[in-house]
């Protein structure tokens, strides 16, 4: 019986770290397409990922050169948390740049940027709602990221055309669309900005 508990635990705990999807592969791909540019400019890049979820991102640094001890990330959940760490990377809990104290070559995230669906349990809306209109969690982000930029860094970050609207110009980021990818409901695009 104790076991069936405990199955049913960790199945739980599994099912709270977001799953690789769609986006995870776009901004992966893009992570392949950009990594090796940015390496051959600056072979010691430091590099943040907010919202590190299962580790994708995390793994795909590394296996194209980023050293381990240049690699950071962060998720406000414990359970991405304590994954990423268990994959050997440092992990720690942060909403957004709370408890961030470096500055970055290069910081990604793939938001939580969907509009609030009142149906959706909350343990998966943290993962994937960015508050009523999509984009409220961006608009922190984008708020906050550019004092954890180095001199010429740079950010990529997702966004879906179901998220609500964003201008960077507000921002004071320069932007660059550098991948979209069509599917069945939504377009979704990464974005490179610049401070
Ligand atoms: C769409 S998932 C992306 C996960 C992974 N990066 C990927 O691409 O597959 C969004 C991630 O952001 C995390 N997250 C949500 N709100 C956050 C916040 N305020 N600060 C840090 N991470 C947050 C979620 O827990 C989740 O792991």
């Amino acid at each position: 019986m104790n076991q069936v508990f405990l199955v049913l635990y960790l199945v739980k705990k599994m099912t709270a770290i977001y799953s690789p999807s769609e986006d995870s592969y776009l901004l992966s791909g893009i992570l392949k397409e950009q990594l090796p540019k940015l390496l051959q400019k600056n072979p010691d890049l430091k590099f943040l990922e907010i919202g590190a979820g299962s580790g994708i991102h995390l793994e795909t640094a590394f296996n194209l050169g980023i050293k381990k001890e240049n690699i950071f990330s962060s998720d406000i959940n414990s359970d991405s948390v304590n994954h990423c760490n268990l994959l050997g990377f440092n992990c720690i809990q942060s909403d957004l740049f709370e408890n961030i104290k470096d500055k970055f070559n290069l910081i990604i995230f793939n938001p939580p940027y969907l509009p609030e669906d009142k149906n959706e349990p909350k343990d998966s809306k943290i993962i994937t709602t960015g508050g009523k209109k999509g984009n409220e969690i961006i608009i922190k982000f984008l708020k906050q990221a550019k004092n954890y930029l180095k001199k010429d860094g740079k950010i990529f970050l997702i966004t879906s055309s179901l998220t609500g609207r964003i201008n960077f110009f507000d921002f004071d980021y320069k932007v660059k669309e550098i991948g979209c990818e069509k599917l069945f409901f939504e377009r979704l695009c990464v974005w490179e900005l610049i401070s």
